[in-house]
């Protein structure tokens, strides 16, 4: 691919190839994975993965837009979505409006991601019909973590399957691009991505979705815990103490600098 997807590219995917998404929050990481993703999410998981949060309440606008920054620098061909922080839109549409274009304005990103609750269809058709593509987020929302009382997975009775399923096809009717599908079973995901004609992007929804997304951080093996949903692809915390460890090592016993490793007056 040598030019940047777009959005209606996007919804396009809906039963075809798989939809490649993860989180981006640096520079060097979105280069290194840009060439491999179809989306590069800034998902507001950064207050947890990046900043040593609880949870992604605590999120701003600020990390938000400086860490948007630094992953368009690093995406050259990947579609960019950044998380819209708790707090920045649920108020009503005017304030999700002035914040949307602040993201978008502020990074360059191509689009923003709002999580589902009830009343968010309105705010993603306002944003939508003004300009801003918006994906919705249905299933476990973390920004409701303090309502929920915990990060739970979702549509096990079933008023909550309706509620899952009527949160996707509203984000859907409101113009939604694609929406993110987290932390539902296998049969509710699948329900979901027949009902809505955008693609789902799955984390912890089976593979049914449209296309799968996971924090870097966790399929890396950088953060430490591990649902049952994360498949870790490296075990980088073991790696970085080890090299750590190592370099710890060569500095007291003064085998680094080597000197290779050392400027000498000429
Ligand atoms: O913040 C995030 O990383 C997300 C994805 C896990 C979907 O919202
Ligand atoms: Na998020």
């Amino acid at each position: 691919r040598t030019k940047r997807l777009t959005a209606p590219e996007i919804r396009a995917r809906k039963g075809k190839i798989p939809l490649v998404v993860l989180t981006a929050y640096t520079t060097p990481m979105a280069r290194i994975m840009d060439p491999h993703c179809d989306i590069l999410l800034v998902g507001d998981s950064l207050g947890m993965v990046i900043h040593g949060l609880p949870n992604t309440i605590g999120v701003t606008m600020d990390m938000m837009i400086l860490h948007g920054q630094a992953v368009m620098r690093g995406a050259d061909t990947a579609f960019v979505v950044v998380d819209m922080p708790f707090g920045s839109y649920e108020a009503g549409v005017e304030q999700a409006f002035a914040n949307a274009v602040r993201l978008l304005k502020d990074t360059g990103a191509q689009a923003v991601k709002v999580e589902s609750g009830p009343t968010v269809a309105a705010t993603i058709r306002y944003l939508t019909e003004r300009g801003i593509p918006v994906m919705g987020h249905v299933g476990l929302r973390p920004q409701a973590v303090n309502v929920d009382g915990g990060f739970k997975a979702k549509g096990r009775t079933e008023a909550e399957r309706l509620k899952v399923i009527k949160e996707a096809q509203d984000s859907e009717a409101a113009g939604a691009f694609s929406i993110v599908v987290e932390g539902v079973a296998a049969d509710l995901a699948a329900e979901i991505t027949k009902l809505v004609s955008i693609p789902t992007i799955g984390i912890g929804a089976s593979a049914d979705c449209d296309g799968q997304v996971l924090v870097t951080d966790d399929m890396l093996g950088l953060f430490d815990w591990t649902p049952k949903f994360v498949r870790h692809y490296a075990d980088l915390r073991t790696e970085i103490g080890a090299a750590v460890e190592a370099y710890a090592k060569d500095v007291r016993d003064r085998s680094f600098p080597a000197p290779e490793e050392t400027y000498f007056a000429k």
